[in-house]
């Protein structure tokens, strides 16, 4: 079995990667998991990266980048991987339905800024949750 990380270093794929950051990669050796999701694909590394650990690995971006495949393939992941090219315009559709009051009275906001982290992180979890119950079909 090919070690991901030092495909990554021989290949140069760990600019603007996950991988290149030790908790990332720490955080998924702890636990099994079924299904990751991850948004933003770019070359596929991380993606790999997490498949060694999950059953299946769903992964979106808005730009489908050609070299992911052939990675996946020499890390013999391409059976886990389910890749999705989306687009921003359909993010923005998918807001527009979601309704955030509610649970954002019962959280105390400190500064705009963890109000704006907090709403990301909200609508992240919203959208992801529609997707893959598209995905799973449920
Ligand atoms: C830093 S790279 C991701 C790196 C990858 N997760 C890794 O760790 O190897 C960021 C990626 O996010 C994608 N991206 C930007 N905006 C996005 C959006 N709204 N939805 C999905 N992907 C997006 C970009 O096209 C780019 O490929």
């Amino acid at each position: 079995m090919i070690d991901v990380y030092e495909y990554a270093k021989k290949n140069n794929l760990i600019d603007r990667s996950a991988i290149g950051d030790k908790k990332f990669r720490d955080f998924f050796k702890k636990m099994k998991i079924n299904v990751a999701v991850e948004i933003g694909t770019y070359k596929g590394i991380s993606s790999a990266y997490m498949a060694q650990f999950a059953n299946s690995v769903y992964t979106f971006d808005i730009i489908d980048y050609f070299e992911k495949y052939k990675i996946w393939g020499d890390l013999e992941v391409l059976d886990k991987i389910s890749y999705y090219t989306i687009s921003k315009r359909a993010i923005s559709k998918n807001f527009e339905n979601i309704e955030l009051d509610k649970k954002l009275k019962k959280i105390r906001i400190k500064n705009k800024l963890e109000k704006i982290n907090l709403i990301l992180h909200l609508l992240t979890e919203i959208i992801l949750m529609k997707m893959l119950k598209q995905i799973l079909n449920l």
